[in-house]
């Protein structure tokens, strides 16, 4: 059977893993190349929005950055260091997508950075329309887990607000386009596992969520600010 996960990245078992994602995207790539290590200088957010307009980030990510496509994601408001690392595993073919594979391939490090800068600039985008029963129940696994069922809420690593963690290379979830949210939480389920700890931190989460589950946290995370 063919998996295909965004994220299985085979590569990286050869790599020192000790340091984790964050070590992965620290500012000195060590000798031996890792793919998802980055070299760059305090980032300019203002070169990020040049390289945004040349690039044209917004034919498809949006005008702001912010997606009008269910199924494509927003980066206006996106944490800097999660923004940086999935351009980085877009570019060393670590994370499947083929348009965003050939956009990251004409990025270089500091393009990277500064990208993500600009992105951290903006304000994520409005909520999208979600069932009020379904969004509820969403809204308590998000706040609460299921003790029974041994779930985690989401709320402890992504925040009440949802705009996650730049430091600890959290993702910020708030108003996610709901198809994308979908595929993506399946793509971390679905997937055998991770060598690095981070997206793995994702799959683990997301073991005893079922597709009912799935589809009230996806309704409150796409509708949670207004
Ligand atoms: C032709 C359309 C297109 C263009 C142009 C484009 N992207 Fe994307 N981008 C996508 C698609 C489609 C995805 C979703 C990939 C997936 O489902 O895994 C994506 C995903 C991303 C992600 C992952 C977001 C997340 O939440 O994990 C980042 C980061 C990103 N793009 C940055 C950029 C930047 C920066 C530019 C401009 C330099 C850009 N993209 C230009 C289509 C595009
Ligand atoms: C233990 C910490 C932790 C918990 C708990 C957690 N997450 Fe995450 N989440 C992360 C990290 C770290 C990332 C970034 C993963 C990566 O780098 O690929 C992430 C990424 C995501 C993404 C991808 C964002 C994007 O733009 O592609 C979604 C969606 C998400 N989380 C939703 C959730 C939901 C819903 C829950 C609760 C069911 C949850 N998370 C619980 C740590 C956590």
């Amino acid at each position: 059977m063919l998996h295909r996960t965004r994220r299985f990245l085979p590569v990286l078992l050869a790599l020192p893993v000790g340091a984790g994602l964050i070590g992965a995207v620290a500012q000195t790539a060590p000798p031996g190349g890792n793919p998802l290590a980055l070299t760059y200088t305090t980032p300019d957010a203002t070169h990020g929005q040049v390289l945004a307009g040349q690039h044209e980030c917004a034919s498809c990510h949006g005008g702001g950055l912010v997606t009008s496509y269910p199924g494509l994601p927003s980066l206006a408001g996106q944490q800097p260091s999660y923004l940086r690392l999935q351009l980085a595993a877009f570019r060393a073919k670590l994370r499947p997508n083929d348009t965003m594979q050939k956009v990251a391939a004409e990025l270089k490090d500091q393009d990277i950075a500064d990208l993500a800068a600009y992105a951290a600039t903006l304000s994520p985008g409005p909520a999208w329309k979600a069932d009020d029963a379904l969004r509820a129940k969403g809204a308590a696994l998000f706040n609460a887990g299921d003790g029974k069922r041994n779930i985690i809420a989401c709320v402890v690593c992504h925040g009440a607000n949802g705009r996650g963690d730049d430091r600890l290379g959290v993702a910020s979830i708030t108003n996610l386009a709901p198809e994308y949210a979908n595929r993506v939480l399946h793509e971390f389920k679905d997937s055998p596992g991770f060598p690095i700890p981070y997206p793995d931190a994702m799959r683990v989460i997301l073991k005893d969520y079922t597709q009912a589950d799935l589809d009230a946290v996806v309704a409150y995370i796409s509708s949670m600010a207004p």
